[in-house]
């Protein structure tokens, strides 16, 4: 009864916000990661060290904006281009903001999903060009990130 209307209550918030955002941004439903950034420093910090950034970039110049290849290289996109956080945690738009990230149940109706190996997998396919088969735990200690505890306590809105 009380999960029944906390769930209701939830869904209406959703709804609410989602109007609000709507009407008053543009269309892209990407932020880009810089906008991420701002409030995850690490998280930021890491991906730019990462293969992700430079997945676009390193195409071969007639192949940046072909799209059989921009499904797993990303666009060219300054911001929103590239394999970027949204390219795994889902389209920022309505969740990036601070009062609904902080509610866990919240962010993940608007948009934000759970990353599992699966997710690496869409793109991580048998046809990408490499000799290793693609191997999670290898593969996610290349790219680690998270949130450290200064972060989850932060104001940087
Ligand atoms: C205005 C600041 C802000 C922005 C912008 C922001 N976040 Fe967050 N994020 C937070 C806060 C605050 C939390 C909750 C931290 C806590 O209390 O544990 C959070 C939590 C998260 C979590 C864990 C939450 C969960 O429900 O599992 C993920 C993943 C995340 N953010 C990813 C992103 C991504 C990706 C973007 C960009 C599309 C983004 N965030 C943009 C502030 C922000
Ligand atoms: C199904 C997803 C997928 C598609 C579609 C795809 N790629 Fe890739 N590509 C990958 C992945 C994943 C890697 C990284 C492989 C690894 O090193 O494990 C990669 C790596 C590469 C690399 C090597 C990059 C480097 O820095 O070593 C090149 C070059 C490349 N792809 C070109 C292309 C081109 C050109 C296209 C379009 C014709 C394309 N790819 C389409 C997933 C894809
Ligand atoms: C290639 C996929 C991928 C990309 C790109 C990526 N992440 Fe993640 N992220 C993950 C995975 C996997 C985890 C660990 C599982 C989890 O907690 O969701 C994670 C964890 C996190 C967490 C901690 C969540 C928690 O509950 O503790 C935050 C915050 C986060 N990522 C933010 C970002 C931001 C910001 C960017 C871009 C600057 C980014 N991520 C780019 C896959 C990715
Ligand atoms: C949207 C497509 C996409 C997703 C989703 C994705 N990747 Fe990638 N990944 C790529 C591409 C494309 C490259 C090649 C980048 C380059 O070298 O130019 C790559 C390269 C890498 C590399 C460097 C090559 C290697 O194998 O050493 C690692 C590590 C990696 N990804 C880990 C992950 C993990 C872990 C996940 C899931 C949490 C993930 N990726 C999800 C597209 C993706």
């Amino acid at each position: 009864m009380t999960g029944k209307l906390v769930s209701a209550v939830t869904a209406l918030a959703a709804l609410l916000v989602g109007t609000v955002l709507a009407a008053s941004e543009a269309s892209s439903p990407l932020v880009g990661a810089a906008k991420c950034g701002g409030c995850h420093r690490a998280a930021y910090q890491a991906w730019r060290n990462s293969p992700h950034r430079k997945s676009n970039a390193g195409l071969p110049a007639d192949k940046r904006n072909d799209p059989r290849c921009l499904r797993c290289h990303g666009g060219t996109d300054a911001d929103t281009g590239s394999v970027q956080c949204e390219s795994c945690h889902g389209e920022g738009k309505y969740y990036a903001r601070r009062h609904v990230m902080k509610d866990r149940k919240l962010d993940r109706i608007v948009g934000l999903t759970d990353v599992t190996e699966k997710t690496c997998r869409r793109c991580h396919t048998g046809d990408a060009p490499t000799i290793r088969p693609f191997d999670w735990e290898r593969s996610w200690s290349l790219i680690s990130h998270g949130m450290d505890d200064k972060e989850k306590v932060a104001d940087h809105e």
